[in-house]
């Protein structure tokens, strides 16, 4: 729980305290320390200091670096740390110091806090039934001046449905292919417009069936688990015609199909449906911050696995939108179910612009690790907006190169397409893939294979699911902050 109230030290068990690394000498108690070179406010370090009174009680200072190159992430990073030792000492009250500047004004020191402290607080161990689950931490946040409460209560409320939003993407990923398979998944998207207010519509086999969506239904068939087309829709902005769509790769599971993953990289498959989560999540946070703009969002859920139903390596399948496709890996299957998906989304939902986000290639996480979301994208004007959204909210991407000759590598001989563009270039070659499937609209690829999903707690993100790019994609249709300057 975050409230905002000013408390002191005796009012709740730990205050975190926020230092720049320029005015680590103006505490006192830092200042023993700093001559033990022990805390000197470099941005992510942590000392906690103890007074013993009634209970014990403690000042958490959070080093933010050098005030020249305070940045709103470096913040949220630097809390997190602060959040986590806050945890492992088990505090039930905290009180957490703003820390405005010309950087981060009060709105948004209300917000990076927010979400610093709700996502790096995240854990997902309900399964576990021996381990002591922690109480709840009620946080406050302090320091907010008088004549700006009214407005960070609002900005507090905005920020926890976006919080809302990305917790929502982590559990669906985080959730086993056993708990989340295409109709548990759809059930939750139904549950989920009901609480936040979009709406939800959910189709089976026979009217995937007559919408001709063959590339879907290859991949989809293959289960006992039967696929679901998920259609989620909200109209904040009626009057006009402009609509974005969000496309996310929901595979609950990617065994591989026949070309078969060794279990190694098998074992955390239920998490391919990253972008699934992602674009499920940021309609939440859309619809129940009623943004005014219209989205519609469209998961095409299945699994990949093998069976008597399976398609195999060598098939010749059709596609929703008539190109027909030659199968050299069933493993490719994303983009099969993408391209269905962002052809539905064109013509049925008529929108004017798409993003699809998908966990597509081990070679995105080969080529630009785990902190940068791989971008393909048609239309820079569209790429700048996303860079401005990213500017905010601290993750990462990057466009990767499109050219001509990129496409002729997906080009079959038997076929209109294949689903695999050999062993080169294989992040650009799958994006372009679904590029086929397009038009003319603008439209932006991520490629979140290696940034949806962490080994280790990182930050604000924590272990398994990250829920990337949930807070860029609403940076993308938010407005601007009140404080008028960002
Ligand atoms: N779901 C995988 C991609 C993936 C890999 C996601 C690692 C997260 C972590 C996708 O369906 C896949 O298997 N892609 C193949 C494509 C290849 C056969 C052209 C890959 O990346 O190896
Ligand atoms: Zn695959
Ligand atoms: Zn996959």
């Amino acid at each position: 729980m975050i409230t905002i109230k000013d408390v002191t030290l005796h009012e709740v068990e730990a205050l975190l305290i926020p230092v720049y690394e320029d005015e680590v000498s103006n505490i006192n108690k830092v200042e023993v320390l700093k001559e033990q070179k022990a805390f000197l406010g470099k941005e992510g370090e942590v000392f906690c200091a103890t007074t013993i009174e009634e209970k014990v009680r403690y000042e958490i200072f959070i080093g933010v670096g050098k005030k020249e190159d305070f940045t709103s992430e470096g913040f949220r990073r630097a809390l997190s740390e602060g959040a986590r030792k806050a945890k492992a000492l088990k505090v039930k009250t905290l009180g957490v110091q703003l820390l405005v500047n010309e950087k981060l004004c009060v709105g948004g020191n209300v917000k990076a806090i927010t979400e610093a402290m709700s996502l790096a607080l995240y854990d997902f161990i309900k399964y576990k039934t021996t381990d002591q689950h922690q109480e709840e931490m009620t946080i406050y946040l302090t320091g907010v001046p008088e004549a700006k409460r009214d407005r960070a209560q609002i900005k507090l409320q905005e920020t926890l449905h976006i919080v809302e939003g990305v917790i929502i993407a982590r559990n669906l990923v985080n959730e086993p292919s056993n708990i989340i398979y295409p109709e548990s998944l759809a059930k939750e998207v139904e549950k989920l417009g009901e609480e936040a207010g979009f709406e939800v519509e959910v189709m089976k086999e026979e009217t995937i069936k007559e919408l001709g969506m063959e590339a879907f239904l290859a991949v989809g068939m293959s289960s006992e688990n039967k696929p679901r087309l998920i259609v989620m829709r909200y109209m904040g902005e009626p009057d006009s015609q402009e609509i974005l769509g969000l496309v996310g790769k929901g595979l609950t599971y990617d065994t591989g199909g026949y070309s078969l993953k060794p279990t190694d990289s098998m074992k955390t498959m239920h998490s391919d449906m990253g972008g699934a989560g992602a674009v499920i999540g940021a309609m939440s946070a859309i619809a129940k911050n009623k943004v005014k703009r219209n989205i519609v969002a469209v998961v095409a859920a299945c699994e990949n696995t093998i069976s008597g139903s399976s398609y195999k390596p060598g098939d010749i399948i059709g596609s929703m939108a008539g190109k027909s496709i030659e199968i050299l890996n069933t493993d490719a299957e994303g983009r099969l179910t993408l391209a269905d998906a962002v052809t539905y989304i064109i013509e049925k939902e008529k929108v004017t612009e798409v993003i699809d986000v998908a966990t597509l290639t081990g070679a995105a996480l080969v080529a630009l690790g785990t902190t940068t979301t791989a971008v393909v994208t048609n239309n820079s004007a569209f790429y700048e907006r996303l860079q401005g959204a990213a500017a905010k909210t601290g993750e990462t991407f990057w466009e990767l190169p499109n050219h001509k000759d990129y496409q002729k590598l997906i080009k079959s001989e038997v076929a209109d397409l294949k689903n695999v563009g050999g062993r080169n270039a294989g992040t650009i070659t799958a994006g372009l893939f679904i590029g086929e499937f397009v038009k003319d609209l603008p439209w932006l690829h991520l490629d979140i294979a290696g940034t949806s999903w962490v080994e280790t707690n990182t930050g604000y993100l924590t272990k398994g699911a990250t829920g990337v790019p949930v807070r860029t994609l609403y940076a993308m249709v938010e407005g601007p902050c009140g404080c008028g300057k960002h």
